[in-house]
C-alpha cells in the first residue's frame, strides 16, 4: 500500500499502524486496505478521465471487492458502479449508491434481478444477448437506457481465463448479431440504446491492446456512449512492471480522439487497479515444517485467497513482525485447507520464519474477499480499513454461528430426531 512503512521495532505499518496492534485487535486472517492510497488512487482515475476527456464517467468493478464500506467509499469519491447481480445490487444499495449511479452487467440476468433492477432506477442495464432482450420487452413498464455488450475480438494479453475480449468470449454479441440487436432495441419504445460496451479482461500490462479494444468497438457505428471495460494490470511482484493510470489514460484517449465520435460519452470500469494495491492480508503462522522443503503455513489459504489456484497469481510475502531481517529461505507459503494447490506463494524469499511470526500477503485487495468459500468449514475474514493512524472495521469476521445458520432446517430436523 501506499501509505505503509516500518516502526522502530522492525513491524509493518498500514496507514500509520503496526499491523501487530491489528492482529491484536481484530484477529487474523485479516484484510486490511489503506484507505488513504486507496482513495487517491480512485481520484486519479476520476480527476485523471476527466481531464482527459470531460464527458466521461469512472465506474468502479465492484465484483474486485464488493463489500459496503468500499461501494461507501466509491459513492463518497463521486464514482458510479458497475455490479454483476443482484447481490451486487443490495450491496450497493446498502451503501447508499444512488441506483442511477449503477450499471447492471452480467450474461444470465434472471427475471427477478432484473425486475430488482428496474423498481429501483437503475442507471443502465449493459444487454448481453437477445434473450435478455426477449425478457426486458416483458418486463420494461418506463423508458430504460440500455448499452450492449459487444465482442471485440482482442485476445487480451493474460491468463486464460482472465480474457474475456477474444471471438469465442461468452459475454456480448459479434458485431454482426450486435447490430441486429441494436435494430430491435432502437425499435422499442422503452428501450433508450444509449450505446456499446466492452471488456477484453483482467490484469493487462500492455496499454496498446485497450487503445486496439477502442478501435474495433468504434466499428460498431457511431453512439452517445463507449464503455471499454476495466482490465488495467498491477504490479503484485518485485519484478512486475505496470503502467500508470495516467499511461493507461494516455493510451485509451488517445485511441478515442482518433477512432470515436468527438462528443461520445467515455466509460471505463476498472476494479482491480483501483483496490489491489491498496488491500494486504495478515496471517498468522502456525506451523513451520522443514521436510525437503520448508513449510510455513498460515491460518488461512485458498478459501480466503483463491486466486494463487484459479489464476496462478503471484504474491509478495514479508515477515510482517520483522520486516527488517534478510532474506534467508526460499519457503513454500501454504494454507491450511486439505489440497497440495493451496498455496499462497511457491517459493517466498523469507527470514527463518517460526510459529507466533505474523505473515503479510501483499497486493491482495482485489477478487480476494469476493473469491473467498468455506472450504473445510473456513470463515470468511474480517476487513479493516485504516488511515492516519486509525482503523474502522467494515465487516465482521464470520463465525461459526454464521456457518450453521444455513443449516438451520437440518439441524432442526436432527434435533429433533435424536
Ligand atoms: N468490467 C467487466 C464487465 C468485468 O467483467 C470486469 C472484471 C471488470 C470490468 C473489471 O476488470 P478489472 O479492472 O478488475 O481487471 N477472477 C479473476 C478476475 C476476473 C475479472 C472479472 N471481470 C481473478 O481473480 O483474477
Amino acid at each position: 500500500p501506499e501509505e505503509s512503512g516500518v516502526d522502530a521495532n522492525g513491524v509493518l505499518t498500514i496507514g500509520g499502524i503496526p499491523v501487530t496492534e491489528l492482529a491484536a485487535q481484530y484477529g487474523t486472517p485479516l484484510h486490511i486496505f489503506d484507505e488513504v492510497g486507496l482513495r487517491r488512487q480512485i481520484r486519479r482515475f476520476v480527476d485523471g478521465l476527466a481531464e482527459r476527456w470531460p464527458n466521461s464517467e469512472v465506474l468502479f468493478a465492484s465484483k474486485s471487492l464488493p463489500v459496503v464500506g468500499m461501494y461507501r467509499v466509491a459513492k463518497e469519491e463521486g464514482l458510479s458502479v458497475d455490479i454483476a447481480g443482484g447481490g451486487e445490487l443490495q450491496l450497493a444499495l446498502a451503501a447508499g449508491v444512488d441506483p442511477a449511479k449503477l450499471h447492471f452487467h452480467g450474461n444470465a440476468k434472471s427475471d427477478a434481478e432484473l425486475e430488482m433492477a428496474l423498481s429501483v432506477g437503475i442507471g443502465a442495464i449493459i444487454v448481453d444477448n437477445e434473450d435478455e432482450l426477449d425478457r426486458l420487452e416483458r418486463l420494461l413498464t418506463k423508458p430504460q437506457a440500455l448499452l450492449l455488450r459487444v465482442i471485440p475480438g482482442v485476445e487480451a494479453e493474460t491468463h486464460a481465463s482472465q480474457a474475456t475480449g477474444g471471438a469465442k468470449s461468452k459475454f456480448g454479441l459479434p458485431m454482426d448479431q450486435a447490430l441486429r440487436a441494436i435494430e430491435r432495441m432502437n425499435a422499442h419504445p422503452l428501450m433508450e440504446f444509449e450505446g456499446v460496451h466492452l471488456h477484453i479482461g483482467s490484469q493487462i500490462l500492455n496499454t496498446r491492446q485497450f487503445a486496439e479494444a477502442v478501435e474495433k468497438i468504434s466499428t460498431a457505428g457511431t453512439f452517445a456512449t463507449y464503455d471499454v471495460g476495466g482490465g488495467l494490470g498491477v504490479k503484485y511482484t518485485y519484478a512486475d512492471e505496470a503502467p500508470t493510470v495516467d499511461a493507461y489514460l494516455d493510451e485509451i484517449v488517445a485511441a478515442a480522439r482518433e477512432h470515436l465520435p468527438e462528443g461520445a460519452r467515455i466509460m471505463i470500469e476498472p476494479g482491480r487497479s483501483i483496490v489491489a494495491r491498496a488491500g494486504v492480508t495478515l496471517y498468522d503462522v502456525l506451523s513451520v515444517k522443514r521436510t525437503g522443503n520448508t513449510f510455513v503455513a498460515v491460518n488461512g489459504g485458498m478459501a480466503d485467497m483463491l486466486d494463487v489456484a484459479l489464476t496462478d497469481q503471484r504474491f509478495e510475502a514479508v515477515i510482517a513482525n520483522r520486516v527488517t531481517e534478510p532474506w534467508t529461505e526460499s519457503v513454500q507459503l501454504v494454507g491450511r485447507q486439505c489440497e497440495s494447490g493451496d498455496l499462497l506463494v511457491d517459493g517466498a524469499e523469507l527470514p527463518a520464519a517460526r510459529t507466533g511470526d505474523l505473515v503479510v500477503l501483499a497486493t491482495t485487495g482485489a477478487y480476494s474477499y469476493t473469491l473467498a468459500n468455506n472450504y473445510n468449514g473456513a470463515l470468511r475474514p474480517a476487513i479493516v480499513f485504516v488511515g492516519e493512524g486509525e482503523s474502522r472495521l467494515v465487516a465482521r469476521r464470520e463465525t461459526y454461528e454464521d456457518l450453521l445458520r444455513l443449516h438451520a432446517p437440518a439441524i432442526e430436523a436432527a434435533a429433533a430426531a435424536d
